[in-house]
């Protein structure tokens, strides 16, 4: 069994995925800004940092995977937060944990990105090169500028999409993996907090996925539990879209 820490464990579907993965055995260490083993706050170098020592601490230099669920939605305070969380929460995590990751002989991590990566808004966006130029002051400062949060959240989830995929690509040669789930609609929090928003309600209820319903936060950890173990051992870098067919309908002839 597996040493595991995910983050965004206190809700939605990081808390799905520890359920699953707690009853499948693993050992599991819940990273959130509250009710967590590790309580920090993804939104600052100080707590990522904090986040990854704390990690090191518990898992006591044995880490099997990596779980980045933590993420804010549209609805979020500010745009500055969306890009902070989304793709530094996500990026300075994982690196901070790649060495000791490497020591597992299986390590690996994945991101939960989104199906909103693949939307026309987000790819090429300067939002996104800022944040794969690693720059987060400029990231932020394009964020709350471009007054449209759903930019920048699709922005930041195109560019932690990208950097997972690079990343696998240099872990690979050490026999890591890393991989993105992209889910659509899923019922959480965060999912009806957009719902119930003026601004974003309308289309999020009207954007309905092929299959004619949103996904539940069991229907991700499921993928998250297959992508994990050792049934996925040759899967590295792909993006696997839990959508109902969201991506599908959005981009049928592309893929
Ligand atoms: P949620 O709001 O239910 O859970 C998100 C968790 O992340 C919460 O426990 C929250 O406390 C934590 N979090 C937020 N900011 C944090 C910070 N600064 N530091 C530490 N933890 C923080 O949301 P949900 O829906 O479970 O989202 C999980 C992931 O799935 C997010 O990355 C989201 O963008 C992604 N996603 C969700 C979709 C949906 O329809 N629910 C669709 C596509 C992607």
């Amino acid at each position: 069994m597996s040493t595991i820490a995910v983050t965004g464990s206190a809700s939605g579907i990081g808390a799905a995925v520890c359920l699953r993965l707690e009853a499948a055995g693993h050992t599991l260490i819940r990273v959130d800004r509250v009710n967590a083993d590790i309580e920090a706050d993804l939104s600052t170098p100080e707590g990522r940092q904090l986040a990854v020592t704390q990690t090191l601490k518990l898992c006591n230099n044995k880490l099997d995977a990596v779980v980045c669920c933590a993420g804010v939605g549209v609805t979020a305070p500010s745009s500055g937060l969306i890009a902070s969380v989304n793709y530094f929460g996500v990026t300075e995590y994982i690196d901070g944990l790649q060495d000791t990751l490497a020591q597992s002989g299986t390590g690996n991590a994945v991101i939960i990105g989104s199906v909103a990566a693949s939307s026309q808004v987000a790819n090429p966006h300067a939002i996104a090169a800022a944040m794969l130029e690693n720059d987060e002051a400029k990231a932020c400062q394009i964020a709350e500028a471009c007054q449209a949060p759903h930019i920048v959240y699709a922005a930041s989830k195109y560019a932690a999409t990208v950097y997972g995929r690079r990343t696998a690509v240099s872990w690979g040669k050490q026999g890591m993996r890393l991989n993105i789930i992209a889910p659509g609609a899923v019922e959480t929090p965060l999912h009806q907090a957009s719902m119930d928003d003026p601004r974003f309600g309308e289309a999020v209820k009207n954007f309905v996925a092929p299959l004619g319903r949103a996904g539940l936060p069991d229907e991700i950890a499921a993928g998250v539990e297959f992508l994990v173990s050792d049934q996925a051992r040759f899967i590295n870098g792909t993006v696997l879209f839990i959508d109902g067919g969201m991506d599908a309908m959005i981009r049928a002839d592309q893929f």
